[in-house]
């Protein structure tokens, strides 16, 4: 079967299509095998791929990406439970292995796909969806009325806080580029500033109640959004930590989000109740995997791209 692994860390150009023998599911460990309808491009695997998270994210060498997972259970392994062969399926891999035909996953990780879009599709919700939920409804405790702004909403991840956030009942006021602001708008935003044209501080006209940030950024650039929020107000940071100043009585975190298959399950019954859109921004074959690392780098990419074997 066809794969897309790293042999070593480096640029996009250490990304190769082998071709290795398919799977099987281990026995000890519950898992299924699954044909893969897709997966999905998010930067933190580029990342990995460049060598950045060896520290606290060590794999083994060669290592197949793709952590978000869209197929079909082709196999069910001894011990694994909860699904039949033919069942949809969307999970996230936390050790990877998705950028392939076939990919051997632990049932316990893996969850219903959405009955109601594009089994491929799905592939976007995983890590994206996960990150949003945690941050949106965990961390930012964002609920109806607040003032909430977004800052990188144009990204995969963007897309679906935006649109949690307006579930909460919240006023979103979102950041985004010109190339993103229809989708942003389309998700529900209600006041988007472009962060290309200035300042947001010059842009917003009262202060947040929470600021969810989705972008890494300049020290500068960090410590000039922790003002715009309100004293008693939050600050949820998904990449660069923001600090507010110490008299300010803004409280903040640096999350990392978590694999957990309760959240992916509600995440999947918002999709079929028709209250979380996905927005695929691209669908590109596995063969382009490189591709997309080296768009991402360069800044090129938005929205959600998923990535067919
Ligand atoms: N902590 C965690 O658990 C966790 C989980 C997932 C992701 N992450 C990290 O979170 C970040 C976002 O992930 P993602 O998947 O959403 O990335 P992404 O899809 O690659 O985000 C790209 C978007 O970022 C926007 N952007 C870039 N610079 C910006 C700026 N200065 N201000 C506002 N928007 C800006 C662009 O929006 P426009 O199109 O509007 O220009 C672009 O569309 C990445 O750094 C990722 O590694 C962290």
């Amino acid at each position: 079967m066809k794969t897309a692994r790293i042999h070593e860390y480096g640029d996009s150009s250490v990304i190769r299509y082998d071709a290795v023998p398919r799977p099987r599911p281990r026995p000890a460990f519950g898992e299924v095998l699954v044909q893969v309808a897709a997966t999905s491009f998010n930067p933190t695997e580029a990342a990995l791929r460049a060598g950045m998270l060896q520290a606290f994210f060590p794999v083994d060498l060669p290592y197949t990406l793709g952590w978000d997972l869209a197929g079909t259970v082709a196999e069910i392994g001894a011990g694994a439970e909860g699904f039949a062969v033919g069942d949809r399926v969307i999970g996230r891999l936390d050790s990877g292995g998705a950028a392939a035909q076939y990919v051997r996953a632990p049932a316990a990780a893996l969850v219903a796909a959405p009955a109601s879009i594009p089994l491929a599709h799905a592939a976007a919700l995983p890590v994206a969806g996960l990150t949003a939920w945690q941050a949106v409804f965990e961390h930012g405790k964002v609920t109806a009325g607040q003032r909430v702004l977004v800052n990188g909403a144009g990204g995969g991840v963007g897309g679906f806080v935006t649109q949690l956030a307006k579930h909460a009942g919240a006023e979103v006021i979102v950041t985004a580029s010109p190339r993103s602001t229809q989708a942003v708008v389309r998700q529900g935003a209600d006041q988007v500033i472009d962060y290309t044209a200035g300042p947001v501080s010059a842009a917003l006209d009262a202060p947040v109640d929470t600021l969810l940030n989705l972008v890494p950024l300049s020290p500068s650039d960090a410590a000039a959004l922790a003002p715009l929020v309100r004293p008693g107000g939050r600050i949820v940071s998904i990449a660069t930590p923001i600090e507010p100043a110490a008299d300010a009585g803004v409280s903040a975190i640096h999350m990392v989000a978590r694999n957990d298959v309760a959240h992916l399950a509600a995440l999947v019954e918002f999709v079929d109740a028709g209250a979380l859109g996905i927005d695929i921004s691209e669908s590109r074959p596995l063969a382009d995997l490189a591709d997309v690392h080296r768009r991402s780098e360069a800044g090129q990419n938005r929205g959600k791209i998923i990535i067919t074997p």
